[in-house]
C-alpha cells in the first residue's frame, strides 16, 4: 500500500468534512449531504459526501469535487504535496523518508532562504532607518503606501554602494556562491568582479505562495536609471513563470472571495491590497504562464486581468487580443494572446474575464483617487470574447462591409474555439447582432478545417476494452478507469489531439482535470497536460524530468498496469475514448442520484434556512442538464454495447 493509500484508509471524508461546523452532514441513503464549505451559500444544501468512494462534490456554485487530498487542497489553498503531508502528519503515516541527497538540497535551499530573509531585513534597515533611504522612504509616501503597508510587505532599500551588501553577508559568514545563488550579488562578464545587484532601488520582496523568500522586484529611483524594475535572475527559487507576486498575502481572499484579480505591476498589487483589494496579484513582468492562472484556479474559478486601456483596447489586433511589452529586464515579451487565453480557460475550467482600466492610468492611481471606481471596473469585467468583440468593434468602422468582414473573421475562430456549445451560439448571436447581419452568412464564413470537419469514419468495430486489472483491491469504483484513462495517454500521448477534436466534434466537454477525483490523478493529469505542451522534450522524458517524489510511486503502478507494447494505435484510441465515456458516465449517474437525493433534503430542512424555490430550480435545471448528457455519452458508447 502506497503512503497516499494508507492515508485514504485511515482518513474518513466524512469526518474530515464534519470538522467544519458550516457543513453539517446529515445521512441520507449511503452517502450524507450538507452545505459546501467552498462557496458562499449557506443555505442550500449541495454538498454530498460519498464515504464508499471516499470522496465529495458540491453540486452547487463549485460543481467540484475529489477525495480527501483535494479536499485539503481546497480547504487550505496548498498543493498535493502540502495536503499530502497535512494529512500524513494526521493520519500519523510517515511519507517516505527524504533521501540524504535531498535532505542536502532542502538544507541547502533552506540556507538561501535564510540569507533572503536576513537580506530582506538589510533592506528595510536601511529604508528606515539610514538617511540616505530618505528619498526612497519619501517616494514610497507620496505614492500613497502607509507605513503599515511598507511593513507588511517588508519594502526596503539598497543603498547606492557596490558592496554594501556583499560586505554584511560575507561578514556574516556567508560565502559569494551563495550570495550569487540568492541573486543578491552580480558578476562581470570577465567573472573577475563580484558586485551587489541591487543599487539604489526600492526592494520589493516576492515570496512564494507559502511566503517562503523566493526574490526581489527593485524599482529604480532616479528616474535616469534603466531598467525601470529590475528582478532577481533567475535562479532555484526565484522561477518568474511560476511564482505571482502577492499570492501569500492574496491567498486566503481569493478564496473567500471566490475571485483573483491578475494587475500588471508590484506597486498596483501593494496599493489594492491596502485598499482593502486583497485578492490582487500580478505576475513578475512576464507573460502569464498556464502554471500561474492553474496556481488561481485551484483557489477559485473566477479571474479577472485588469489590463491598462492601450494593452486591452488598441492593441486588439490579429491575434484578437494581444498585449506584448518589451521588458528591459529580460528581453521577454509579456503576451496575453486570446486564443490562449480561451485555450487555457477551457482546460482549467476557469471563468477568465477581461477589464480595461481608464486611458492613461494604473491601477494604483484608480483605486487612490476611488475604491468604488475600482470595484466597478472589476465588474465591468467581460468574457473574453466579448471583451475581444467589444474593443474591436470600437477601433473599426462597422459602415464599411470590408471592415466587418475582417473583424468578423477575426473573431469567429475566438468563437469556434470555445468548448461550450451554448457560449459559441450566444456569441455567434451577439456577432451578428454587433455587426447586423445574419448568423446565416456567419456560419458562411466559418473556416473550414475544423468546424466542417466530420466526426472521424472510424467507429469501433469491436469492443477494445481489455480487462483492466485490480478492479476488485480497489474501493474507488472510478479508479481503476481514472488510471486507465491515464496508462493510455501516457502511453500515446499523441492521441490527445485526436482526442481533444472528436470531443469537440461530438460537442462533449474537452477532457479536464475535472473528469478525475482522484488527487494523484488529477496531478498526474495536470503534469501529463504540461507535457503534451511543451517542446523542449519528448513527452516521457518531460514526465520523468519532471514528476514530483509525490506521484512517483502512482505513475510506477500505472504503468505497470498492463502491458499496451504492440497494440495498433487505433485500439488504444477507441480504449480511450470509451474509458474517458464510461469514467463520465459514471460520474453523470453519480451526480444524477445525489442530485435527487439533494432534492428530497430540501424538504428535511428547516424552511428559513434555505431558499427552497430557488434551490429546486436550480437543481431541475441541473437534472436536465445531466440527463441530456448522460443520453449523448450513452449514445456515444452504443455500437459497442450492439456488438455485444
Ligand atoms: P510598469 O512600467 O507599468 O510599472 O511595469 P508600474 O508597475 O506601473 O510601476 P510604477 O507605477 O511606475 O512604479 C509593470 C510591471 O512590469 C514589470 C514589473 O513587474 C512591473 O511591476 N517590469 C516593468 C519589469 O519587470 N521590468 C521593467 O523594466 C519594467
Ligand atoms: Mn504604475
Amino acid at each position: 500500500m502506497t503512503a497516499v493509500d494508507e492515508i485514504k484508509s485511515r482518513i474518513h471524508i466524512e469526518e474530515l468534512a464534519n470538522e467544519i461546523p458550516t457543513v453539517k452532514l446529515r445521512k441520507s441513503g449511503k452517502n450524507y449531504t450538507g452545505f459546501c464549505p467552498f462557496h458562499e451559500n449557506k443555505r442550500t444544501p449541495a454538498f454530498v459526501v460519498f464515504p464508499d468512494s471516499g470522496t465529495w462534490r458540491c453540486f452547487g456554485a463549485c460543481n467540484e469535487g475529489g477525495d480527501i487530498f483535494k479536499f485539503v487542497m481546497k480547504r487550505d489553498g496548498c498543493d498535493f504535496s502540502q495536503a499530502l503531508k497535512t494529512l500524513a502528519v494526521k493520519a500519523g503515516v510517515e511519507l517516505e523518508p527524504l533521501t540524504p541527497q535531498r535532505k542536502e538540497e532542502d538544507a541547502h535551499l533552506d540556507r538561501i532562504r535564510q540569507l533572503l530573509e536576513e537580506s530582506v531585513l538589510l533592506y528595510q534597515h536601511h529604508l528606515t532607518r539610514n538617511p540616505a533611504g530618505k528619498p526612497a522612504l519619501d517616494y514610497l509616501i507620496k505614492r500613497g503606501l502607509t507605513a503599515e503597508t511598507i511593513a507588511s510587505f517588508g519594502l526596503g532599500y539598497a543603498p547606492a554602494g557596490w558592496d554594501t551588501l556583499m560586505a554584511h553577508f560575507t561578514g556574516r559568514g556567508y560565502t559569494i556562491d551563495e550570495l550569487k545563488e540568492a541573486g543578491l550579488v552580480s558578476e562581470n562578464p570577465e567573472k573577475e568582479r563580484v558586485y551587489d545587484r541591487f543599487r539604489n532601488r526600492i526592494m520589493i520582496p516576492i515570496r512564494d505562495t507559502q511566503g517562503r523568500m523566493a526574490g526581489f522586484g527593485a524599482r529604480i529611483l532616479d528616474p535616469n536609471d534603466v531598467p525601470k524594475f529590475l528582478n532577481s535572475p533567475q535562479t532555484s527559487l526565484f522561477d518568474k513563470g511560476r511564482l505571482l507576486f502577492g499570492m501569500d498575502h492574496a491567498r486566503r481572499a481569493i478564496r473567500e472571495k471566490d475571485q483573483a484579480v491578475i494587475v500588471e505591476g508590484y506597486l498596483d498589487v501593494i496599493i489594492l491590497h491596502q485598499a482593502g483589494f486583497t485578492n490582487t496579484v500580478s505576475p513578475m513582468g512576464t507573460a502569464l504562464t498556464e502554471d500561474q492562472l492553474r496556481q488561481l484556479q485551484r483557489l477559485t474559478r473566477k479571474i479577472i486581468l485588469a489590463l491598462d486601456a492601450d494593452a486591452a483596447g488598441a492593441k486588439a489586433t490579429m491575434r484578437g487580443l494581444e498585449i506584448a511589452r518589451q521588458s528591459l529586464d529580460h528581453g521577454d515579451e509579456m503576451v496575453f494572446d486570446a486564443r490562449g487565453l480561451l485555450h487555457e480557460e477551457s482546460r482549467l475550467r476557469a471563468d477568465l474575464r477581461v477589464t480595461a482600466i481608464p486611458e492613461g492610468m494604473d491601477p494604483d492611481e484608480v483605486v487612490l483617487r476611488s475604491p468604488g471606481e475600482w470595484e466597478s471596473i472589476l465588474k465591468n469585467a467581460k468574457p473574453i470574447v466579448q471583451h475581444v468583440m467589444d474593443t474591436m468593434a470600437a477601433a473599426s468602422d462597422l459602415s464599411d462591409p470590408k471592415e466587418k468582414d475582417a473583424l468578423a473573421r477575426k473573431i469567429i475562430p475566438l468563437i469556434e474555439d470555445l468548448a461550450s456549445p451554448i457560449e459559441r451560439d450566444t456569441y455567434r448571436s451577439r456577432l451578428a447582432v454587433l455587426l447586423r447581419v445574419n448568423e446565416e452568412s456567419l456560419m458562411q464564413l466559418q473556416g473550414g478545417d475544423s468546424v466542417r470537419q466530420k466526426p472521424t469514419a472510424r467507429r469501433r468495430q469491436k469492443p477494445s476494452r481489455r480487462e483492466i486489472p485490480g478492479v476488485s483491491e480497489i474501493k474507488n469504483p472510478l479508479r481503476p478507469l481514472e488510471n486507465h484513462c491515464l496508462r493510455l495517454l501516457m502511453f500515446k500521448p499523441d492521441l490527445f489531439l485526436a482526442l481533444e477534436s472528436e470531443l469537440k466534434n461530438s460537442k462533449f466537454e474537452p477532457l479536464s482535470v475535472d473528469d478525475f477525483q482522484s488527487a494523484e490523478a488529477q496531478e498526474a493529469f495536470l503534469l501529463l497536460m504540461e507535457a503534451i505542451n511543451q517542446q523542449e522534450a519528448s513527452v516521457n522524458d518531460f514526465l520523468i524530468d519532471h514528476q514530483p517524489e509525490t506521484l512517483t510511486e502512482f505513475l510506477r503502478q500505472i504503468n505497470a498496469g498492463v502491458n499496451l507494447e504492440g497494440t495498433p494505435d487505433e485500439r488504444i484510441y477507441d480504449d480511450l475514448f470509451d474509458t474517458i465515456t464510461r469514467l463520465r458516465l459514471v460520474h453523470i449517474r453519480e451526480a444524477i442520484d445525489s442530485i435527487r437525493f439533494l432534492v428530497t433534503e430540501l424538504a428535511g430542512w428547516e424552511k428559513n434556512q434555505i431558499d427552497e424555490r430557488e434551490s429546486l430550480l436550480e437543481y431541475n435545471k441541473k437534472m436536465t442538464e445531466l440527463t441530456g448528457e448522460r443520453l449523448r455519452l450513452e449514445k456515444a458508447l452504443q455500437p459497442e454495447i450492439n456488438f455485444q
